[in-house]
């Protein structure tokens, strides 16, 4: 996915994070050569940001590939563990050699399967989950996550904004309009979502945060839909 901002203030953006180690500078190598989808890095900062500022101890990811995003996550944790879900078993088996060269590989179970029919499944609870896989799905994604979520759980989507077709709505193929405007109904049910208090943040290829709504919300002046 190309990023969203002007290419200058985004190199300007890039050029003001840490530099990252060999292990994630060959990671992006061999993602970029092979065409596999990975956090932007500025992304990738924000996760180890959010990890580190909420303490998460247990979270779920959905979409290892290479488990770029895992290891900045896993950075980030001083203790506990980080379950990421990945459909293809070679990019799963790839990811567990760069846990190992990461020195993470210790805090990191990975489960091979569609996300879609192992999340219903899913019985631990979470401080944070990190949506990075069948973008279509993030609907569905959100509702299963509900009741996973710790209080004040935290739950991270990458890729919210395509590309910004969801503005322009200049998407390149006809087979993406479903994709597209499904996206969009997505975005538009922030504005009333009962569930999640939402937020946008347009960095990278866009990135949204939710934050599941409590009942004592209600006091707060935030409709709560929580049973
Ligand atoms: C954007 S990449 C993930 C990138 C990774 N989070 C990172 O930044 O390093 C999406 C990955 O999700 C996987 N995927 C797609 N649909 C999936 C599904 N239904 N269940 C599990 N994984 C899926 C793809 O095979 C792909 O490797």
């Amino acid at each position: 996915m190309k990023d969203l901002l002007e290419e200058n203030l985004q190199c300007f953006i890039k050029a003001l994070l840490p530099q990252p180690d060999k292990v994630l500078q060959d990671m992006r190598i061999y993602a970029e050569k092979h065409h596999i989808s990975i956090v932007e890095p500025e992304v990738g900062n924000l996760l180890n940001l959010l990890v580190g500022l909420t303490k998460a101890e247990n979270i779920l990811e959905i979409g290892t590939a290479i488990g770029h995003s895992t290891i900045y996550m896993a950075r980030a944790m001083s203790k506990g563990r980080i379950t990421t879900i990945e459909l293809m078993p070679e990019r799963a088996d790839l990811a567990a050699q760069y846990f190992k060269q990461a020195h993470v590989d210790a805090k990191i179970h990975q489960i091979i399967g569609d996300a879609r029919e192992i999340f219903p499944h899913l019985e631990e609870t979470y401080d944070l989950i990190f949506l990075d896989a069948a973008k279509g799905q993030y609907e569905n994604f959100l509702v299963y996550s509900y009741d996973l979520l710790k209080p004040n759980g935290l739950i991270v989507a990458d890729n919210i904004l395509l590309n910004g077709w969801v503005v322009d709505l200049n998407y390149p193929k006809h087979r993406q309009k479903t994709f597209v405007y499904r996206m969009r109904d997505f975005l538009e049910s922030f504005k009333v979502r009962k569930d999640y208090q939402c937020s946008i943040i347009p960095l990278g290829d866009g990135v949204a945060l939710f934050r599941k709504k409590e009942r004592n919300d209600e006091e707060t002046g935030i409709v709560s839909a929580c049973r």
